[in-house]
């Protein structure tokens, strides 16, 4: 096992390039499976969950070849091998393998899926869309059990936004006969990026990026090559070390209009940006605002970016308040920036954060999920001292090479093995 350390109060200076999405990468994975020829996926991210992924279609009898960032995956020979356990129950996306294999055989077997603790995440809405879309679907014993005569196309109305269930049913519905309506879809980047994919594969869909969807099924999908999105959630992290510790950051491969809310919030606490078409600029800004912000659906701030923004906003001069209507209980983080000294309360779903006098301190800390542990490398950036965080593996699912990337833009931080009472400690915690 391994801690991060970071020695904080150093300027950064410099360029990050952005890589794929994650949260795109992990549906295209398994939307692979719906093709009969190869797919090549380029731009992927060098995280951990591609690399469950792709462990987890060469169970199911495919092979994938990773080469350099490209990952082509060989459908050919994919059979309907249940995953009731084991990497499936690591990673929340695993999800998508439902919808994928219900596509393309009518039939699977999924555990549960894992990932992230950010209070109760339920799937009804993905199995109400497979539901209607004729699939019956059981819960034996921690796994969902899916199987289908035949599937056809259906209206489905999601009573909640979700990101999963758009993708999940776009994915089971794709072959189905006749017309799937997905109403009220989610409007996210990367459910545009899996689309695109979709379609280059044959796919016949309509207004992915709307809150209406229309997929008429076809009877096959081909092989093509798509190239990933880059993360927005990746780079709103930089931008937000940026706006903290920033002199001068570029941050390149980038789509700024999917970071539209994060950038309005930051320049209303006083930070300087620029943009063109693929590149964002920020510069040093002197004393930074407070402002409130609450979590939304696409466009609105990213869930994902409220707890880097939490450690960033403990720098401003005045109070305040950050309301994650998405999740309940997205606020693990809070406990660890009160060790480093920060003064931030919650009251429900709003965290508030008293800035003005706060100079965090460095300390031992545990990142308890992925956006948890990007809060604390933040703040751990600001800090005086020398900042610990134990529970990395988190931050490795979704952010690729963040040490290199940091180094080069002139931050302390590095990577050591823990000691055996470090690593009790974790065990106990
Ligand atoms: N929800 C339901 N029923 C469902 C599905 C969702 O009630 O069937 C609720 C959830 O509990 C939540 C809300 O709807 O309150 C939105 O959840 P959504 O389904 O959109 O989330 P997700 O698809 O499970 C993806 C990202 C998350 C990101 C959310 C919201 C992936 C693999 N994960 O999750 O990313 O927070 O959308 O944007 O795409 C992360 O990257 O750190 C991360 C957690």
């Amino acid at each position: 096992m391994e801690k991060l350390l970071i020695e904080g109060g150093y300027p950064l200076e410099g360029r990050v390039n952005i890589g794929g999405a994650k949260n795109s990468a992990v549906a295209l994975i398994p939307a692979a499976i719906l093709a009969d020829s190869e797919v090549t996926i380029d731009n992927l991210p060098q995280i951990s969950d591609v690399q469950l992924l792709s462990e987890l279609l060469e169970e199911i009898g495919g092979k994938t070849a990773l080469n350099g960032d490209s990952l082509t995956v060989y459908p050919e020979n994919m059979f309907a091998m249940p995953l009731p356990n084991g990497r499936v129950k690591k990673l929340r996306a695993s999800y998508y393998l439902m919808g994928a294999m219900l596509g393309k055989f009518k039939k699977a077997v999924i555990g549960l899926p894992g990932g992230c603790n950010l209070g109760p995440r339920p799937i009804d809405q993905h199995i109400k869309g497979f539901q209607a879309l004729g699939a019956k679907v059981t819960n034996e014993q921690g796994a969902i059990y899916l199987r289908a005569d035949e599937l056809r196309g259906a209206k489905i109305y999601l009573d909640v936004v979700s990101v999963g269930a758009t993708i999940n049913i776009m994915l089971a519905a794709v072959k189905a006969k006749g017309r799937t309506v997905i109403e009220n879809a989610a409007k996210e980047p990367e459910i545009i990026d899996v689309a695109t994919l979709l379609t280059s594969m044959g796919a016949q869909i309509k207004g992915a990026g709307t809150n209406e969807i229309r997929i008429d099924g076809v009877d096959s999908l081909h092989g093509c090559r798509h190239s990933i999105i880059p993360d927005r959630i990746e780079a709103g992290t930089y931008m937000i070390m940026a706006a903290a510790m920033g002199k001068q950051v570029l941050i390149d491969n980038v789509i700024p209009d999917h970071l539209e809310s994060l950038i309005a919030k930051l320049r209303e606490m006083g930070v300087h940006i620029e943009t063109n078409d693929d590149q964002i600029y920020i510069y040093q800004t002197g004393n930074l605002k407070g402002v409130d912000i609450k979590t939304l659906v696409y466009p609105g701030f990213p869930t994902d970016l409220q707890q880097p923004f939490t450690s960033l906003l403990t720098k401003a001069s005045c109070t305040s308040i950050v309301t994650d209507t998405i999740y309940n209980a997205r606020f693990k983080h809070i406990d660890e920036l009160r060790r480093m000294g920060a003064s931030v309360k919650v009251e429900g779903r709003s965290a508030i954060i008293n800035g003005g006098t706060t100079q965090l301190q460095g300390s031992k800390v545990r990142a308890s999920d992925l956006r948890a542990g990007a809060a604390l490398v933040v703040a751990g950036l600001m800090a005086e001292g020398i900042t610990e965080i134990s529970g990395i593996e988190h931050i490795d699912r979704g952010y690729e090479n963040l040490e290199e990337k940091l180094i080069g833009l002139g931050a302390k931080i590095w990577r050591e093995k823990m000691n055996a009472e470090e690593m009790k400690e974790v065990e106990n915690a």
